[in-house]
C-alpha cells in the first residue's frame, strides 16, 4: 500500500504517470543478486522489461549484465553504465546495422538464432576485421506452461533453432573464420512460475551441450533465458520472485563444469513489483447492467491486459471504505478492448479518484504507444 505521503504526492501530479517505488526494486534486486551469486551465477538484465532510465542505472549498480534485442537496447545498456563485455544481443531479426552497432561496441556475447543470422555476423565481423562471438539460441521444444501468446520454446514458434537444424548449425560454424563459439542459449517464455518447467529445461539443456561437445564444440556459456513469473495477485505482500528456489533447480539439476559459467536474462521478476501505473478517474459512467470507471490512462499506456488478458490488481488509492460495488475500469482510448478489468471490486468512485494498477513495472511503459495521439506517460520515484 501507499504511505499517505506518497498519495499526497500523487494527488499534486498529473496522470497518468508511473509510480517507481526505488526502495523495491533495490530489495528486489538483492534478493536476485544474493540468491544467483551464491551459486556463481551470471545474471544479464532484460532491457526490453523496462528501459527507465533510473531503472537501468540501479540495475548497473548491482553488476549485472545486459541483455538487449536492438541497436537501441545496446546503446541504452552502455549508456547507463552496463559494462560492453557484459552485454548480450539477442532476437530473431537483427538487422545489419543493429550487429555492426554491436559489434563496434564489443559486446559480449551475440544469441544467433538462425543459420543464416550467422552468416551474415559472420561476413560483417570479417569486413570489420573483428571474431564476433556468438551463442546458439536453441528451441528446446520444453512448453513453459504460461499464456501461448509468450510462450517461445516450442518448435511451433519462431524463435531460435530447432534440434532438427543443428547439424546445418554445425557447418556454419566450422566454415565461418570470423565467429568465435561461446555456447547454446535457450529461452522458453515468461511469467513461469512452475519450477518443474525450469527441470525440464535443465535436461534439455544438458542434452543439447553434451551433443555440441560430443561434436568438437567446447560449450563455455550456459544461457538459460529469463522467464521468471511474479505474483501479480500479491502487489504488496511475497512480492519479490522466489529467486532462491529458481536457482536452485539449476544448481541442482544442470550439468557444469568448473570452466563453464551459467548465464540467465531475467526481466519481469527483476521490475514488475517495483512500478504501478497511476491514473485519475476522469468519469463514472452508471449504466443498467453495468458502472463504468473511465480512467484518463488505458492500452496506450499499459497494454498486457488487453493484450493477453494479464491481471493486475487495481485500487482506488483516494478510498479506504469496503469494496462493495463493481466497476469495468476502461481507458479512453476507441477501441472496445480497451478495458483494464470487468466487474473489479472498489468502494464508491468518484470523479478525480486515483486509481493505482499495480505490479506494472515490467513491460509496461516500455510498451506505451502513441496511438489516438496520446502524451506520453510521465513518470514518478519514491524518494
Ligand atoms: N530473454 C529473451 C530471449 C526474451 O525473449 C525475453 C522476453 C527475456 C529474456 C526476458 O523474459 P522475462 O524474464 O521478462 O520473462 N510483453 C510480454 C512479455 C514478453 C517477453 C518477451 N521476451 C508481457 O507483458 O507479458
Amino acid at each position: 500500500m501507499f504511505t499517505p505521503d506518497t498519495i499526497t504526492r500523487f494527488k499534486n501530479a498529473e496522470t497518468p504517470f508511473y509510480y517507481y517505488d526505488l526502495d523495491m526494486l533495490r530489495q528486489t534486486l538483492q534478493a536476485c543478486y544474493d540468491a544467483s551469486s551464491r551459486y556463481g551465477f551470471h545474471v544479464h538484465y532484460a532491457l526490453k522489461a523496462n528501459f527507465n532510465p533510473k531503472v537501468l542505472q540501479m540495475i548497473q549498480s548491482f553488476g549485472f549484465g545486459a541483455d538487449c534485442v536492438s541497436g537501441g537496447e545496446v546503446k541504452a545498456a552502455i549508456d547507463y553504465g552496463f559494462k560492453n563485455n557484459q552485454v548480450v544481443f539477442a532476437g530473431v531479426g537483427k538487422s545489419d546495422k543493429e550487429i555492426n552497432f554491436a559489434l563496434d561496441a564489443d559486446i559480449f556475447c551475440f544469441n544467433v538464432e538462425s543459420v543464416q543470422e550467422l552468416e551474415i555476423i559472420n561476413e560483417l565481423a570479417e569486413k570489420k576485421g573483428k571474431i564476433a562471438k556468438v551463442a546458439i539460441r536453441i528451441n528446446p521444444n520444453v512448453d513453459a506452461h504460461t499464456h501461448h501468446f509468450i510462450t517461445t520454446g516450442l518448435d511451433e514458434n519462431k524463435f531460435g533453432v530447432n534440434t532438427w537444424q543443428l547439424d546445418d548449425v554445425l557447418k556454419a560454424l566450422r566454415a565461418c573464420k570470423n565467429i568465435q563459439f561461446m555456447g547454446v542459449h535457450f529461452h522458453i517464455g515468461s511469467q513461469i512460475t512452475d519450477m518443474e518447467v525450469y527441470k525440464s529445461l535443465c535436461i534439455r539443456i544438458n542434452e543439447i551441450a553434451a551433443w555440441f561437445e560430443d561434436h568438437g564444440f567446447t560449450v563455455k556459456i550456459l544461457n538459460a533465458g529469463g522467464g521468471l513469473g511474479v505474483d501479480y495477485h500479491n502487489p504488496d505482500t511475497n512480492n519479490i520472485s522466489d529467486f532462491q528456489s529458481y536457482f536452485k533447480v539449476f544448481k541442482d539439476f544442470l550439468n557444469v563444469r568448473a570452466d563453464q559459467e551459467v548465464h540467465f536474462e531475467l526481466g519481469r521478476a527483476l521490475v514488475a513489483q517495483c512500478a504501478s501505473l497511476v491514473s485519475k478517474v476522469l468519469y463514472v459512467k452508471n449504466g443498467q447492467k453495468k458502472n463504468f470507471l473511465v480512467l484518463d490512462a488505458g492500452m496506450t499506456e499499459l497494454i498486457r491486459p488487453m493484450l493477453y488478458q494479464a491481471y493486475h490488481e487495481i485500487e482506488n488509492v483516494s478510498r479506504t471504505g469496503a469494496a462493495d460495488l463493481k466497476y469495468d475500469v476502461v481507458g479512453p482510448i476507441c477501441e472496445s478492448t480497451d478495458c483494464f478489468r470487468k466487474d473489479v471490486e472498489l468502494p464508491e468512485s468518484f470523479r478525480g479518484d486515483l486509481i493505482a494498477v499495480r505490479t506494472a513495472g515490467a513491460y509496461g511503459e516500455v510498451m506505451a504507444s502513441g496511438y489516438n495521439l496520446r502524451d506520453r506517460v510521465q513518470s514518478l520515484y519514491s524518494v
